[in-house]
C-alpha cells in the first residue's frame, strides 16, 4: 500500500543509502569543485589500458612503485602523472579512468579520464597495441558520459557541469613515434614529406578539437609533444654521439608545435573565446633536460627503469634496471617523464609566462573561472 511504503525500516534504509552516497563523493568533492577531464595517450592515461586487451599497459610493478598504494595503476609513471597534479590544483581527487568499474554514481561529477595509452590524432596511429581507445572512441565514451550524468543531476546541470569542466588534451607524440618513425619507410611516411604530414596532423587535430567544443568544452590545455628526440629510447635508438638528441624527431616537434599554438589562436579567434590553452610541453621538458641539475636531478638521458642504452631499450619490467631514487630521474621509463617531472610541468602550467602557457596560465585560469562561476 501507498501509505505504508516508507515505513521506520525503510526509512533507514534510505538514510543509509544517502549516507552510503555522500560518502562517495570523497572528501572534498561536496563543494567541489569544477569537473576535470582527460583525453589522449599514455602521458595522461589514469589506467583505462588496464581494461582492454593490449600491449600498451603500466599495470605490473615497478609502475606505481611511488603511488600512495604503492601499486601499479596503469599511469605511465613511478607514481602521480600530469593529471594527478593538475586534479590536485583544483582541490579534486584523481579523475578514474572512465572504464574503472568504481565510476559512478556522485564519483562522475569529478570528472573522467578518458585518455588511453597508444592512441593518436590519426587513427592508424599505434595500430600494433590492437585494441585501444582512439579519439573519436573517447569522444563516444564522453557523450555516453554526459547520457549518464544526466540521468544523475539532469540534462541542465549536465550541460553547465560540462561548459564549466577544465580539459586536458594530451597527444600527438605516437603519431610521430608510433606511426611516421615507427619502422623505416612506414607507409605515413612514404605518403608525406614530414612538413606536409605535419600538416595533415595539424588539420586532424583541428577537427578533434572542433569535435571537443561540440561536446561542450569550453576550457581546454591543449599539451604540444615533448622534446620527442630527447627521451631515453630514442637516445638509445637513433641519437647521436655523445647522447645527443635524435635529430628527426626534434625536427618533426619543432615543426608540429608552433604550428598547434598558431591553429589554437585561429580557433579562439573564431569561438571570440579563449577556450583553448596551448601549453608549450616542448619548452616545459625542455627546460629540465637541458638542465637537469637545477631541477634536483642527476641525469635527463637514463631512464631509472629499462635496460639498454640510457635505459632505453625494450619496456620497464620487474627484470629491469631500476634507479633507487626516482626523484633523481627526469625520466622514468624509456618514454615517460618520473613524477617528480610531472609535478615541475605542471608547476609551469601552473605559474608560467605566456611562452609557456598561452594565452593565460594556468593560475589564472583558475580564478577567472571561479569568478565567472560565482556569477552564473
Ligand atoms: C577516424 O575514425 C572515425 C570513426 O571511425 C571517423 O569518423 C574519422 O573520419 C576517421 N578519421 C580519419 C582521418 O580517417
Ligand atoms: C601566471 O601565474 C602567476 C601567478 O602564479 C601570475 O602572477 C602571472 O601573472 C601569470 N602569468 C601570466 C602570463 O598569466
Amino acid at each position: 500500500m501507498a501509505s505504508s511504503w516508507l515505513t521506520p525500516t525503510r526509512w533507514l534504509l534510505v538514510i543509509f543509502c544517502l549516507a552510503l552516497s555522500r560518502r562517495d563523493l570523497g572528501p572534498h568533492a561536496v563543494e567541489a569543485a569544477r569537473a576535470f577531464f582527460v583525453f589522449g595517450d599514455s602521458l595522461v592515461d589514469n589506467g583505462n589500458n588496464n581494461y582492454l586487451a593490449t600491449t600498451a599497459r603500466a599495470d605490473s610493478p615497478p609502475y606505481g612503485i611511488d603511488y600512495p598504494t604503492h601499486m601499479p595503476t596503469g599511469r605511465f609513471s613511478n607514481g602521480f602523472n600530469i593529471p594527478d597534479f593538475i586534479s590536485q590544483s583544483l582541490g579534486s581527487e584523481p579523475t578514474l579512468p572512465y572504464l574503472s568499474p568504481e565510476l559512478r554514481g556522485q564519483t562522475l561529477l569529478v570528472g573522467a579520464n578518458f585518455a588511453s595509452a597508444g592512441i593518436g590524432i590519426l587513427n592508424d596511429t599505434g595500430v600494433q597495441f590492437v585494441n585501444i581507445i582512439r579519439m573519436y572512441r573517447q569522444y563516444e565514451y564522453f557523450k555516453e558520459y554526459q547520457r549518464r550524468v544526466s540521468a544523475l543531476i539532469g540534462q541542465q546541470r549536465t550541460k553547465r557541469l560540462v561548459n564549466q569542466a577544465l580539459v586536458l588534451i594530451t597527444v600527438g607524440g605516437n603519431d610521430f613515434v608510433n606511426n611516421y618513425y615507427l619502422v623505416p619507410f612506414s607507409a605515413r611516411s612514404r605518403q608525406y614529406a614530414l612538413p606536409d604530414y605535419v600538416k595533415f596532423l595539424i588539420s586532424e587535430y583541428r577537427k578533434l578539437l572542433m569535435r571537443l567544443y561540440d561536446l561542450g568544452a569550453r576550457r581546454v590545455l591543449v599539451t604540444g609533444t615533448g622534446p620527442l628526440g630527447c627521451v631515453p629510447a630514442e637516445l638509445a635508438m637513433r641519437g647521436g654521439r655523445n647522447g645527443q638528441c635524435a635529430p628527426e624527431l626534434q625536427r618533426a616537434a619543432t615543426l608540429f608545435n608552433p604550428q598547434l599554438t598558431q591553429m589554437l589562436k585561429q580557433l579562439n579567434n573564431e569561438y571570440r573565446s579563449d577556450v583553448f590553452i596551448a601549453a608549450n610541453t616542448q619548452l616545459m621538458n625542455g627546460d629540465f633536460i637541458s638542465n637537469p641539475r637545477a631541477f634536483g636531478f642527476v641525469t635527463s638521458k637514463v631512464a631509472c627503469c629499462g635496460q639498454g642504452p640510457y635505459n632505453g631499450l625494450g619496456l620497464c619490467t620487474v627484470a629491469s634496471n631500476l634507479c633507487p631514487n626516482r626523484d633523481q630521474y627526469a625520466f622514468w621509463d624509456p618514454f615517460h617523464p618520473s613524477e617528480k617531472a610531472n609535478g615541475i610541468i605542471v608547476q609551469r602550467m601552473l605559474t608560467g609566462s605566456t611562452e609557456y602557457m598561452n594565452p593565460m596560465n594556468l593560475s589564472t585560469i583558475i580564478a577567472l573561472d571561479s569568478k565567472l562561476a560565482d556569477h552564473a
